[in-house]
C-alpha cells in the first residue's frame, strides 16, 4: 500500500447529546475511511469530544454534575453511539486527555517563542454560544448570526495570536492549492474573508472568569481560548511531534467539518499551523447543514432528531444510506422522515433488495446455489460487463472529489440496469430451452452483483457483507478490494450460494406515525422489554425437537389472508402451514433454509394439516425467519 489517507471529524462539544447533524459528519467519515481502506490505502480515522470552556461549565452546572462528572458522561455517549452505527475509527480523542493537554501547551510555547503571542488589554463583543469574540461587521442587527442573542460587552487582558502575520501566506497558499478548502463555495467564503485585514485571535481566557481549560504555559492565571486547545486535537491524537502515527499520516490529513466551523478550520488552523512550524493539512472538505423543515434543528427548538430513534425503526444501513444519497456534499438539505421512507421502500427495498433477492433464488432454482461456469457471452453481457467495470472508475472518482451521493446514483444505474438486462434476458424461460446460455447470463448477473456488494460496503458495510456472505465469497468486508472487485471472474464463490430473507423489509406508510406517539408518550421501547419467562427445566429444553429444513415449496391457501402452505424438506417432506404472507413473497421463500419445531402435535389450519412450526423472530420491522448462517444439511438438529 502506497498511500496513507487521515481523516477527521469535528471533536463535538458536549454540551448536548449527539443528534443527526453529528451522525452524518461522523458516517461521512466513516464511508470514505473504508472506501480508502478498500482502495486500498492505510487509514487513520479520528474523532472524539471538545470537552473545555465556557459552555460546558454552563452545562454541567445545569445538570447539579461537577465538570469532570459531566464531560464523562457526556463524551461516553457519543462513544457508545458511534459503534451502534456501524462507524469504525482508530481512535476517539478527548481534548481532556492528558497527551493532548501537553500538545497544546507544547504549541503554544512554540508560537510564543516564534514572537507570536502577545499580551494586550481587549475589549469586545463576546458570544458564549460560540466561545469567541465578534467584529461589529460580523453581528447581523448586533447579534450573533448563529445563535440570534446580543453577545456581551467584555473587556479583560488576553493574550492573543498574531494571526495578521499569516494572512498574505495563507490567501497564497489558497490560490496555489485550489482544492485545499471544497467544495469551492467555501473556498471563495474564506478568500473572501480574507480580502478584509484579519484580526489576531484572543488566545486566552483569564482564570478569574473561567478555570476548566488548559493552563497557559507560560502564565499560570490563564487557561488556553477553546477553539486553540481544540484544533490542536488533530495533530495530538498521532501523537505530535515525534509519533510515528504523525509522520506517517499529518502529510495525508483530511477534515471534515460542516459550513458552522469554517472559520475556524480555514482561517485560525492553517495559521496556527504555519507559525508552529507545521505544513498545512491537505483537504478541508465542508459540508451544508442538516435542517428540519427549512429551519435549524436546536436543542432549544426541540426538534433534535436523534439517530437512534430511526435506527430502531427503519434499520441502520436504511438510515446511513438515506443520509449519505440525500445531501449534495456542501449543501443544506431538509431533513424528513417521508423521505428517508420513500428511499427505502424504493432505493432499498425494491431496487436494490428485490434484485439480490431475485438473483440468489434463480442461482438456487436452476443450478442448487451452485454458480455456472459460462458459456460464449453476446453483446448484451458485454455491454453489462462494461457498465459494471466503468462504475468502479466512475466511483472512484466521485468518492474522492467527495461527491458521495453522485457514487450512490452511479451504482443505482448499473442496479437498474442489470435490472433491466435480467428482465430481458428472462432467465426462468432459458431454463426450459437453453442452459448453457442461462449459465452465461446467471454468471453475469452474479459478477455485477459481486461488484455492487464491494462497492456499497463503505456506505451499509452490514448490508453488503451480507450480499457478499449470500453469493458464498470467501472474502467480504475490507478484504475485498477494489482491484479484486476489477477482476472479472477473477473470484468463484467458496460456498454455496444462499438464500436469505428479504435484505430491507418495505415500511409500512403509517410506522412514522407510530413512532412519533410512542416519542410522546415516552415509553418507546416499552413494548419490547421481554417480560420474565417461566423457567423450564434442561429435561423439559430437550423434549424440542428442532430441525432444519429447506423449503421446496411455497403456495397460497385460498380464503387466507396471512397463511402460506409450504413442503419443507427435513429429510423427509412435511407440510407447514406459516403466518408468512404479510411479510415475505412465497416464491422468495423457496430455497430457504429455516429452523423447524418438528415434533408439535399437527393442527389443521384452514383445512390444511399442519405438521411443525417454523422459527421466526417477530419486531417493529416486521417477521424474521430464523436461518442458518451458512447452508446446513435438511434434517439437520439443532441444539
Ligand atoms: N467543538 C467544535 C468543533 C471543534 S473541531 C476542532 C464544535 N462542536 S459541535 O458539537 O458544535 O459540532 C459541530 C459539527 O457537528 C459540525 O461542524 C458538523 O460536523 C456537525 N453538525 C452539527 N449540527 C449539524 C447539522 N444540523 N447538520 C450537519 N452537521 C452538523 O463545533
Amino acid at each position: 500500500m502506497a498511500e496513507q489517507y487521515y481523516i477527521t471529524t469535528p471533536i463535538y462539544y458536549v454540551n448536548a447529546e449527539p443528534h443527526i447533524g453529528h451522525a452524518y459528519s461522523t458516517i461521512v467519515a466513516d464511508t470514505l475511511n473504508r472506501f480508502y481502506t478498500i482502495s486500498p490505502t492505510e487509514t487513520f480515522f479520528l474523532t472524539g469530544t471538545d470537552e473545555h470552556g465556557d459552555k460546558i461549565v454552563e452545562a454541567a452546572q445545569k445538570s447539579g454534575q461537577s465538570p469532570k462528572e459531566y464531560v464523562d458522561r457526556i463524551s461516553g455517549m457519543f462513544r457508545d453511539l458511534w459503534p451502534k452505527l456501524n462507524i469504525s475509527y482508530h481512535r476517539f480523542i478527548r481534548t481532556t486527555d492528558k497527551h493532548h493537554q501537553e500538545t497544546v501547551r507544547l504549541i503554544l510555547s512554540r508560537v510564543k517563542e516564534k514572537g507570536d503571542i502577545y499580551f494586550s488589554e481587549y475589549e469586545g463583543r463576546y458570544c458564549v454560544g460560540c466561545e469567541r469574540f465578534y467584529t461589529d461587521r460580523e453581528l447581523v442587527d448586533g447579534k450573533c448570526p448563529d445563535h440570534q442573542t446580543e453577545p456581551q460587552v467584555i473587556r479583560e487582558a488576553n493574550y492573543f495570536f498574531r494571526m495578521s502575520r499569516y494572512q498574505q501566506w495563507l490567501i497564497d497558499h489558497i490560490n496555489d492549492h485550489p482544492d485545499f478548502i471544497r467544495p469551492e463555495r467555501y473556498r471563495n467564503e474564506v478568500l473572501s474573508f480574507l480580502t478584509e485585514p484579519l484580526e489576531d485571535l484572543c488566545i486566552s481566557r483569564p482564570k478569574s472568569r473561567l478555570t476548566w481549560g488548559i493552563t497557559l504555559p507560560f502564565d499560570e492565571n490563564f487557561v488556553t481560548y477553546v477553539w486553540f486547545d481544540a484544533l490542536i486535537n488533530y495533530v495530538s491524537a498521532l501523537g505530535y511531534p515525534d509519533g510515528d502515527l504523525f509522520r506517517k499520516f499529518w502529510p495525508h490529513a483530511q477534515h471534515l467539518v460542516a459550513k458552522d466551523i469554517l472559520k475556524p478550520h480555514g482561517i485560525y488552523w492553517p495559521c496556527m499551523l504555519k507559525s508552529a512550524g507545521i505544513d498545512p493539512y491537505q483537504h478541508l472538505n465542508v459540508h451544508g447543514y442538516w435542517n428540519i423543515s427549512d429551519g435549524k434543528m436546536s436543542k432549544s427548538l426541540g426538534n433534535v432528531v436523534r439517530p437512534l430513534d430511526l435506527v430502531d425503526v427503519y434499520g441502520l444501513d436504511p438510515f446511513r444510506y438515506f443520509l449519505l444519497r440525500e445531501m449534495v456534499f456542501g449543501l443544506d438539505s431538509a431533513f424528513s422522515e417521508e423521505a428517508l421512507v420513500s428511499r427505502l421502500n424504493s432505493d432499498l427495498a425494491n431496487d436494490l433488495g428485490n434484485l439480490v433477492s431475485r438473483s440468489l433464488t434463480m442461482v438456487h432454482r436452476f443450478f442448487k446455489g451452485e454458480l455456472p461456469e459460462p458459456g460464449v457471452s453476446d453483446e448484451a453481457d458485454e455491454e453489462l460487463k462494461k457498465s459494471a467495470l466503468e462504475l468502479i472508475d466512475l466511483y472512484e472518482r466521485e468518492m474522492k472529489t467527495l461527491a458521495i451521493h453522485k457514487a450512490l446514483m452511479a451504482i443505482w444505474e448499473v442496479i437498474g440496469r442489470l435490472n433491466k438486462y435480467i428482465d430481458s434476458m428472462a432467465p426462468w424461460v432459458l431454463a426450459k430451452s437453453d442452459r448453457e446460455r442461462l449459465g452465461t447470463v446467471i454468471f453475469h448477473i452474479f459478477e455485477t452483483l459481486r461488484i455492487i456488494g464491494g462497492l456499497l460496503w463503505p456506505f451499509m458495510p452490514g448490508s453488503a457483507e451480507k450480499i457478499q456472505e449470500q453469493l458464498g465469497l470467501s472474502k467480504t468486508g475490507k478484504d475485498l478490494t477494489l482491484p479484486e472487485l476489477r477482476r472479472w471472474g477473477g473470484e468463484r464463490p467458496v460456498r454455496n450460494i444462499i438464500r436469505a430473507p428479504a435484505l430491507f423489509p418495505r415500511v409500512e406508510k403509517d410506522k412514522k406515525e407510530k413512532r412519533e406517539k410512542k416519542t410522546d408518550r415516552g415509553d418507546k421501547g416499552k413494548d419490547e422489554q421481554i417480560p420474565g419467562p417461566p423457567l423450564i427445566s434442561f429435561e423439559d429444553f430437550q423434549k424440542l425437537d428442532l430441525r432444519i429444513g429447506t423449503i421446496r415449496e411455497a403456495g397460497a391457501i385460498p380464503g387466507s389472508r396471512k397463511l402460506i402452505r409450504l413442503k419443507v424438506d427435513i429429510g423427509e417432506e412435511r407440510t407447514v402451514v406459516a403466518g408468512l404472507k404479510d411479510h415475505y413473497k412465497e416464491d422468495d421463500l423457496i430455497g430457504t433454509q429455516v429452523v423447524l419445531v418438528v415434533n408439535l402435535a399437527p393442527v389443521k389450519l384452514m383445512g390444511v394439516e399442519s405438521r411443525g412450526m417454523l422459527l421466526a423472530a417477530g419486531d417493529k420491522a416486521g417477521l424474521h425467519l430464523v436461518v442458518p448462517d451458512t447452508p446446513a444439511l435438511p434434517g439437520a438438529r439443532v441444539k
